[in-house]
């Protein structure tokens, strides 16, 4: 039995193990398991890997994508420009290499999404965390100029209260890019503080968010005439890409 899975702390809410679970059951694999690995602390990541010498890989999920980097052998090209690793391969000799599907998932998605229009955008990435570095190195590998903001002074290029005092400043960013937990089940009347009635039909938001469907801050978007679009297709690439590595 190949044995694969996740870790993460904490992972109640995990997509990954249902959506491999139904995977291996849908394409009739039946050589392989996925499970949930949580951890409290990435220090115990080397007695997992030794109590279970049949795990050829895993998925990795917050808090560890960036804490893991130092225990494995090798990043790959993209893990290492992104910085942070969310897909670790183990090979026969037991060689640990990380790599980030999340890259992949959100590069397919919105060139798919954005087609020709994407050339022309300037982009606000709201947010400085894991998924935000993921992010950045998309934009700037397909060219579009970008901007971060965060709710902390000095950690982005501005703060949410740019936007609120001054809501034209929004007008020169068309692509708007969620990458905070702000609006995620079960805290679905959360939405970043934007001028989303100074928003039209010339802007696209998307939301890295895939529960619920449509955050608060895609309904506001929406309500103004902009384009939406949520997480859930860029997270079951990044869980095919993750697949993809593993059987290379
Ligand atoms: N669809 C997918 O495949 C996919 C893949 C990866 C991640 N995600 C989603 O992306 C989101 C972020 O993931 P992550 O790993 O980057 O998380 P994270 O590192 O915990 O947080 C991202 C950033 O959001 C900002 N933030 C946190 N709490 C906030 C709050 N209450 N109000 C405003 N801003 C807040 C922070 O930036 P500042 O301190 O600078 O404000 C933080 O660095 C999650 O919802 C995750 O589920 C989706």
């Amino acid at each position: 039995m190949r044995k694969f899975g996740l870790i993460g702390y904490p992972l109640s809410h995990s997509f990954s193990k249902k959506y491999f679970t139904e995977k291996f059951h849908r394409e009739n694999i039946r050589d392989c398991e996925y499970d949930n690995f949580e951890i409290k602390k990435i220090e115990d990541l080397p007695v997992l890997i030794l109590t279970y010498p049949n795990l050829n890989g895993f998925n990795v999920t917050i808090p560890y994508k960036e804490s893991i980097i130092p225990y494995l052998d090798e990043l790959d090209q993209v893990a290492k420009k992104v910085g942070a690793v969310n897909v670790v391969k183990i090979s026969g000799d037991g060689k640990k290499t990380g790599y980030n599907s999340d890259y992949y998932g959100f590069r397919y998605t919105l060139e798919r999404w954005l087609g020709t229009d994407l050339k022309r955008m300037k982009a606000l990435v709201l947010g400085t965390g894991g998924a935000a570095k993921a992010v950045k190195c998309v934009l700037e590998d397909c060219n579009i100029k970008y901007r971060t903001v965060s709710r902390q002074e000095g950690k982005g290029d501005y703060i949410y209260f740019d936007f609120t005092d001054d809501p034209d400043l929004i007008l020169e960013y068309r692509l708007i890019i969620n990458t905070t937990p702000l609006g995620m089940f079960p805290d679905l009347n959360e939405a970043p503080n934007l001028p989303y009635e100074t928003m039209d039909g010339s802007f696209y938001l998307y939301d890295l968010i895939y529960n619920p469907e449509k955050t608060l801050f895609l309904k506001k978007g929406e309500s103004s005439g902009t384009r939406i679009l949520n997480g859930l297709d860029m997270l079951v690439l990044q869980a095919e890409k993750s697949w993809d590595i593993w059987n290379e």
